[in-house]
């Protein structure tokens, strides 16, 4: 996912432009440039392949000068990963960003080069500004020119915009992928998403699908001006940004994962302070409102999201008895799926941009069925698509892998798990009771995990020298065996698998072997005594096992494994069906973060992984 940022301003615009780039690492990218209007008045481009650093060195030894500028990191989709595909794109009359794709690039771009238009990348996003500049040579205005550049071109995008003759002017264009705009009285801000521009503005503008908006800065005076997708001049509302500089900063953390790991006491309770109200067992603002009922659920998600999608599968249909159906949203969309007009459908994702999680919103949509969105960032396309949304207040979520919005998310469908069971009269007050003052004390448990995470750091320096791993659970804790797994690989490049225990007997255990280190998800519930069974299968395979159980586990484990004994057991706090996945969520967060940093990788952005995948 590609991050764009501009700013107009009085004074120069270069180390901001590459500061606001900086809030827009965690989005993934692999080259990154700036453009300005230098004093010259011609536009002049900083581009370098990699990191920032590469570009800030490139700025040192070559400073960019100019009040007016625009910036990317690019992301490569067309064309390789090299300088000259590097964004700005830019000609002698204007110089583009672009996030998202052209899709008929390849057909513009031969009917460009046959009017003898010279392209120096192997990007789609070359072509945008030949159309704009040969637009311009025909006699329109630099908004003409990309007004008719945009019916020309099919695809998502977001673009903006930066004219040689235009020195106190940039425009904007949002078709599918998000932009903000940020005013104060004096400076005027392009970004891809609030974070990148949280230091310096508090009043944001968020364009609308098809938006073009024109900022212009004359002196003090500041203005934004847009147009809808018919060109008709719209006034799109003003809100306050919520985003602190303290939200996006590491602080005193290593890394940014390790930071959101450790925030999750507070933004598991913020979660639920902002559904229930804990002394009088009740739910604060209608936490749902629906006004057409429902027979069934349908979930549907992407990754992390969708292992919360599963964890919430067990406990609908245990505690509420509603049937779930659990999408992957990339494989819904395409499957022609069977609507039957009653199902109550959740789209959980906290970038709240996965482009499938949204195209398969939009297919639901057209079938009349209602969708709620429990999305992590407000604004976000989903949230702006969905009928209803329930916001997760996990704040803005940084490194790539997805700690605390999952755990927020898991926080949300326990809610909505406990209304639908008190509405359905599925459970009885006493049960009520219990799991509402147990998942009140989630915060309190998590922040004792977090106490003692020496444990994790002692796991790890085993766990990084190994190649391959499996993650077992059942029931409501396998998604949470699914997760461990997907944590740790996307983040040590460890081969790491997520199965039901119940699976084992049905091949994977073939893997077991002494080299194997198997990671049990096990409190002490319901089906704790079937997987203590599949600890000894693994144990008399010579596995390391490595199981993560309460006191009373713990203790059943020891007695029966005085032979064999596992690697390690790691006790957590007692917990019940609704619980344990919140708080062992912690224990594979913490043991995936703690391997990925002994191994050196890219913890807050590991290779080849972008923080929401808005390109199919
Ligand atoms: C999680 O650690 C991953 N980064 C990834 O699986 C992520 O959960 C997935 O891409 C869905 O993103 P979303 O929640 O923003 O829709």
């Amino acid at each position: 996912m590609c991050g764009i940022i501009g700013i107009i301003s009085q004074n120069d615009v270069s180390e901001r432009l590459l500061d606001g780039l900086k809030r827009l690492e965690y989005r993934g990218y692999d080259s990154a440039g700036i453009a300005t209007l230098a004093a010259d008045g011609e536009i002049d481009r900083r581009r370098a392949e990699g990191k920032l650093e590469k570009l800030a060195d490139v700025l040192a030894t070559r400073p960019l000068a100019g009040v007016i500028g625009i910036g990317h990191t690019r992301w490569a989709t067309h064309g390789g990963i090299t300088k000259n595909n590097a964004h700005p794109m830019a000609n002698d009359t204007v110089a583009v960003v672009h996030n998202g794709i052209i899709e008929n690039f390849a057909s513009l771009k031969e009917m460009l080069q046959q009017r003898g238009a010279v392209f120096t990348s192997d990007t789609d996003t070359e072509v945008v500004m030949h159309l704009v500049s040969m637009h311009m040579q025909e006699g329109l205005t630099p908004l003409e020119a990309v007004q008719k550049t945009l019916s020309q071109v099919r695809g998502a995008f977001a673009l903006a915009f930066l004219f040689k003759a235009q020195p106190h002017m940039l425009i904007a264009a949002r078709r599918g992928s998000p932009l903000v705009l940020g005013i104060t009285e004096s400076e005027l801000f392009i970004g891809s998403d609030a974070i990148a521009l949280a230091p310096w503005v508090r009043t944001l503008c968020y364009l609308e699908e098809g938006d073009v908006a024109t900022l212009t800065l004359h002196g003090d005076n500041a203005e934004v001006s847009i147009l809808n997708e018919d060109g008709i001049a719209v006034e799109r509302p003003l809100r306050q940004t919520n985003i602190t500089a303290d939200a996006i900063s590491k602080g005193a953390f290593t890394h940014y994962m390790l930071k959101e790991i450790f925030e999750q006491p507070l933004t598991v309770s913020d979660t639920l302070q902002s559904l229930i109200s804990v002394e009088d067992e009740s739910f604060h603002a209608p936490l749902l409102a629906l006004n057409k009922p429902f027979s069934k659920i349908r979930i549907i998600a992407c990754g992390t999201s969708y292992y919360a999608g599963l964890v919430a599968k067990y406990w609908f249909e245990k505690l509420a008895r509603v049937h779930v159906d659990v999408e992957i949203a990339s494989e819904f969309r395409y499957r022609s799926p069977v609507f039957d007009g009653d199902t109550l459908n959740f789209f959980i994702t906290q970038s709240g941009e996965t482009i499938d999680t949204l195209a398969a919103l939009t297919l639901v949509k057209q079938q009349g069925e209602t969708c709620v969105a429990i999305v992590n960032v407000a604004e976000s396309s989903i949230a702006r698509a969905s009928d209803h949304v329930i916001q997760t207040m996990a704040g803005p979520e940084i490194g790539v892998a997805s700690t605390k919005a999952f755990t927020a998310q898991l926080v949300v469908l326990a809610a909505l798990c406990l209304k639908f069971a008190k509405e359905r009269n599925a459970i009885s007050p006493h049960e009520w009771t219990n799991f509402f003052q147990s998942i009140a004390q989630i915060p309190g448990h998590i922040s004792e995990l977090l106490r003692n995470d020496g444990v994790y750091h002692q796991l790890a320096a085993h766990l990084c020298q190994v190649h391959h791993t499996l993650y077992l659970g059942r029931g409501a804790n396998f998604p949470i065996a699914l997760e461990g797994a997907l944590k740790l690989k996307e983040i040590s490049y460890i081969h790491a698998e997520g199965y039901p225990a119940g699976e084992l007997k049905h091949g994977p255990i073939a893997l077991i072997d002494s080299k194997m280190p198997v990671i049990v998800i096990a409190p002490h519930d319901e089906w704790f005594e079937k997987t203590l069974s599949n600890v000894q299968e693994v144990l008399a395979r010579c596995a390391q096992v490595i199981v993560f159980t309460d006191a009373k586990g713990a203790a059943a484990i020891e007695a029966q494994t005085k032979t064999m004994p596992c690697y390690r057991i790691v006790i957590l706090p007692e917990s019940n069906m609704l619980t344990a996945p919140l708080l062992y969520t912690i224990s594979i967060q913490l043991l995936a973060y703690y391997t990925a940093h002994m191994k050196g990788t890219d913890v807050d952005q590991p290779r080849n992984l972008a923080k929401s995948v808005t390109v199919e």
